[in-house]
């Protein structure tokens, strides 16, 4: 029998890595959409397809490998040249780059012959998951497909399985008509009109749904239905999780590490959107303006490793590791390092600094939504303050009680962290409680509910 519910999106729940043997052996955390919406889905019997990544991710399908409780994986193998194609080229060198507006304009893009085969990819890798949705689903069910990697499937279901009901969420901005002329105007139709045959199209703010139909209208697509349903952090899950002994021990090392510095935080995939190097800038003018700060605070900044096949992610993380280590030179005492730039992919460690947090710094150049400045408030015990980027989805929910950041303007990063680390305790608890009500208001399991209803609605 089909399932009922079928999630499709292109990272799974589960990834791998070869040991030193070539045995696939469970890779660290996703991150991302796909680490958000795992604890939505464990034990829900929904069907999730999504893509074998690597090597690894392949041999572990084979081997049975991915299984997780209550939930069925099936998983699409595309030929490894295909899916490089399609993943690399397509999705995160030029559609993750449109709708965060962050093209290199006088070089790229560059839509030429090897572009030309990339979307035949990506149209191929689209087509695998239309099909292998269609295998899955049961008559008349409900399909939720995630992101800019699959806008061609709702319109390909809508041909093989006019019975379904697809909603398409996107968790990335949308861009601009302006940005979106960038793109042959074949391949910003094909992805709108893509889009456009779902029942509904989702989007973490008003703002990016606004500039999803604006490219509609510009384009002459006309989309069924649209809506908004920000995601938000599973609150009982990281309660959870900061109970845990791996949490704890985190926690006593930052303490051991801080010795009773305050703490400015940011926490980070590496990738040229969270505008890691502003941040370092805007700490630099920090210091300089203000010598009571010098010695007495750490900008601690956990920063993972990203899609470290595309060169554009290189060498920022190379650029990111290159400015902490200037602002380092030039501030630095005997025991005191001012940026403590860490890149290890530690899950328990990044909440236990969320909890203990003076300052949440949160400064992306364009997010789709930014969980961390939502887990922050959620965990956080010592009433820190978030400085948030009016360009994050988050912003939204968040301006009230989170200080505005201009991610453009560092002078102004620097007095917003300045005020932050000046505040009152009676205004930083004031505005810790704000945050941790508007976060709370929506449970996780809202947004899940949001997809189903507009799958229904539309
Ligand atoms: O950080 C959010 C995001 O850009 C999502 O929109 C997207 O699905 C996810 O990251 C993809 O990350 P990855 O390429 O690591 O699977």
């Amino acid at each position: 029998m089909g399932a009922d519910l079928v999630i499709a999106s292109n990272r799974g729940p589960l990834s791998f890595s070869l040991d030193s043997n070539g045995r696939a052996v469970p890779a660290g955390s996703a991150g991302g959409l796909a680490g958000a919406l795992h604890p939505l889905l464990e034990g829900s019997g929904a069907t999730w397809v999504a893509c074998a990544m690597s090597e690894a991710d392949r041999k572990a399908t084979t081997e049975g490998l991915m299984t997780e409780r209550g939930l069925r994986l099936v998983m699409v193998q595309p030929d490894p040249d295909t899916y490089r194609m399609a993943y690399d080229v397509v999705s995160n060198a030029t559609l993750w780059f449109v709708h965060h507006s962050l093209f290199d304009l006088p070089r790229r893009p560059r839509f030429d012959r090897h572009f030309a085969t990339a979307w035949e990819a990506y149209r191929e890798l689209n087509r695998s998951f239309a099909s292998a949705i269609d295998d899955a689903a049961g008559d008349g069910a409900t399909v939720l497909v995630q992101d800019y990697h699959l806008c061609l499937v709702p319109e390909m279901l809508a041909e093989r399985r006019p019975d379904l009901r697809t909603v398409h969420f996107t968790h990335t901005p949308f861009a601009d008509p302006t940005a979106l002329r960038v793109l042959p105007s074949a391949v910003a139709g094909q992805i709108l009109r893509g889009m456009a045959a779902a029942a509904a199209c989702g989007f973490h703010t008003t703002r990016w749904e606004s500039a999803f139909r604006a490219c509609c209208a510009d384009m002459g697509v006309e989309p069924r239905r649209s809506f908004v349903s920000p995601l938000t952090p599973d609150s009982d899950h990281l309660a959870e999780r900061a109970e845990s002994a791996e949490c704890r021990s985190a926690g006593e090392r930052l303490d051991d590490v801080l010795q009773g510095r305050r703490m400015i935080l940011r926490v980070d995939r590496i990738e040229p959107a969270k505008n890691l190097l502003r941040g370092f800038w805007a700490m630099d003018e920090l210091l300089r303006a203000r010598p009571d700060l010098r010695g007495g605070v750490v900008m601690l900044a956990l920063a993972y490793a990203s899609r470290q096949t595309l060169p554009e992610y290189l060498a920022y993380g190379a650029e990111v590791e290159q400015v902490a280590r200037r602002v380092n030179d030039t501030w630095a005492t005997d025991d005191w390092t001012p940026i403590i730039l860490d890149v290890a992919d530690d899950a328990g460690r990044s909440l236990a600094a969320l909890m203990r947090y003076d300052v949440l710094l949160v400064n992306p150049l364009r997010d789709g939504l930014n969980l961390v400045a939502k887990e922050g408030p959620l965990v956080n015990t010592t009433d820190g303050v978030v400085a948030l980027s009016r360009e994050a989805g988050a912003f939204a929910e968040l301006h009230d009680h989170a200080l505005e950041v201009n991610p453009f303007d560092v002078a102004g990063t620097a007095d917003v962290l300045a005020r932050a680390l000046d505040m009152a305790p009676g205004e930083r608890a004031r505005r810790a409680e704000g945050l941790r009500s508007v976060v709370a208001r929506r449970k996780p399991g809202d947004w899940l509910a949001d997809q189903l209803a507009a799958a229904v609605a539309g």
